[in-house]
């Protein structure tokens, strides 16, 4: 009988990979199982099990953790947060990472979020009306003229927020967005737009104490220039400072004093502490930093890029993040820059092809390849539908870091296609320049 921790991750993403690749990394005694909702092989290949079923179902979730004794959770992606099954976990004496259904309304909820900055007197929010019905919706979008945001208020993958300028050309248009949103009866937010540039700060929180990861930069749109489609993030970077080029420390301080102000409001709100991961989507602006969303976990890609660079061991983190003392946990990254390219399926996000195979023996390094929407048929690797495989370079710069990066998704054979200019100088610069343009 082996001796140790047995620890669950809930996930199969990239994310989830870069979960397992950081816990088995750790030298201490585990057996490490994951419930998946995909066959992912580069988890199966490190866990001692991966059991597909349905994550978002509490009731499962628990009793497979009580079955394998797990000593502590992991949970990757926001819906089981959204179930519940953070609390089915506690409940049934697992130590778990990722908030209970109620704190990860932080994510789940816009207005929620909105609410509580503006209660606990938070930096960072925009001028914003909640609303479930027309009442008020045409006065307020004419006090913010053209610089709004009309978010639906609950998960939808990114789908659910439509920009001022960039889905909504005009009050008409917006109009008939809210009223489709009013007509389903679901309540939505209208908020000031922020014109800046996007950077994703993600804090482990046990629930009094907050550690800090390096900041990164995600690309949403699915085309080169940032085009076409919003997905769930087609590449990041950040920097061997564990910053951006585009940012000062006072930017990185300013969204630090957020994410802290946020969990002390949480706690003061529920009585009770946030134990996961906060991440704060923010937009550094020509006024300071500001809050896009929260989520309630790491991010996809970012967790590749911060895991890839964490030195300190990731089981003791995440054991301290649930005891509540990650004051005393060592939370060290190495100095190196990172980006990650995601390879996704040709029509993807709208139509994408399905059950393809593709061929990653090219890839150089392994330790640097993250399996996420595949599926193994007839013994072949294909497909599934979403983001596919994920790469990252490590190095002493952001260039250098993308060259390996796009060299090793490059490798990655298939009806796949990628951004290749994510990284690049270039393009690094032109975000240098927007912020310079605006400050
Ligand atoms: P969210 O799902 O809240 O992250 O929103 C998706 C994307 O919409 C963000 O990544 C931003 O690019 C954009 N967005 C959301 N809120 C705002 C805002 N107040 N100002 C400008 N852009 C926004
Ligand atoms: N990178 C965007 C997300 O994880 O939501």
């Amino acid at each position: 009988m082996m001796s140790g921790y047995n620890i669950l991750v809930i996930g199969s993403g990239a994310r989830e990979h870069a979960i397992v690749r950081a816990l088995d990394k750790s030298p201490q005694g585990k057996e490490l199982y994951c419930l998946a909702s995909n066959m992912n092989p580069g988890i199966a290949e490190i866990c001692d099990e991966l059991t597909v079923g349905n994550i978002n179902d509490p009731d499962f979730v628990a009793n497979y953790a009580q079955e394998i004794a797990a000593t502590l959770a992991i949970i990757g992606p926001e819906n089981p947060l959204e179930n519940g099954v953070a609390d089915a976990l506690w409940s049934a004496g697992v130590k778990t990472v990722g908030p209970k259904k109620r704190l990860a309304r932080l994510e789940t909820s816009k207005a929620f979020t909105r609410n509580l900055l503006q209660e606990y007197d938070i930096p960072g929010g925009p001028k914003y009306q909640t609303f479930d019905s027309m009442d008020g919706v045409a006065d307020f979008l004419k006090e913010l003229n053209d610089n709004y945001v009309v978010k639906y208020d609950g998960l939808m993958g990114g789908k659910g927020v439509k920009v001022a300028g960039d889905h909504l050309h005009s009050h008409d248009e917006a109009l008939i967005y809210c009223r489709e949103l009013a007509d389903k009866g679901n309540s939505f937010v209208i908020e000031e737009k922020f014109v800046g540039q996007e950077f994703s700060l993600m804090s482990f929180c046990d629930g009094d104490n907050l550690k800090h990861m390096p900041v990164v930069q995600d690309h949403k749109r699915a085309y080169e220039g940032d085009r076409g489609p919003n997905t769930g993030g087609m590449g990041t970077y950040s920097d061997a400072d564990h910053g951006l080029p585009f940012l000062n420390n006072n930017d990185i301080e300013e969204a630090q004093t957020i994410n802290g102000a946020t969990s002390k409001a949480v706690k003061a709100k529920f009585g009770e502490g946030y134990k996961g991961v906060l991440y704060g989507g923010f937009m550094a602006t020509a006024n300071g930093v500001k809050l896009i969303e929260y989520n309630a976990r790491l991010g996809d890609p970012e967790a590749m890029n911060v895991l890839s660079v964490l030195e300190s061991d990731f089981i003791d983190i995440c054991f301290s993040i649930a005891n509540g003392t990650l004051d005393k946990a060592d939370v060290e990254f190495s100095n190196q820059a990172t980006v990650c390219k995601y390879a996704v399926p040709e029509g993807y996000p709208d139509s994408p092809v399905i059950g393809e195979a593709i061929d990653v023996s090219h890839v150089s390094n392994r330790d640097g390849l993250f399996y996420a929407s595949v599926d193994i048929q007839n013994d072949q690797l294909v497909e599934a539908g979403s983001r596919t495989v994920a790469v990252v370079g490590t190095a002493d710069t952001i260039s250098e870091a993308e060259a390996i990066a796009e060299r090793e998704i490059s490798a990655v054979k298939g009806p796949l296609f990628h951004r290749s200019d994510i990284g690049t100088e270039p393009v690094v610069q032109q975000r240098i320049d927007h912020m310079n343009s605006l400050r």
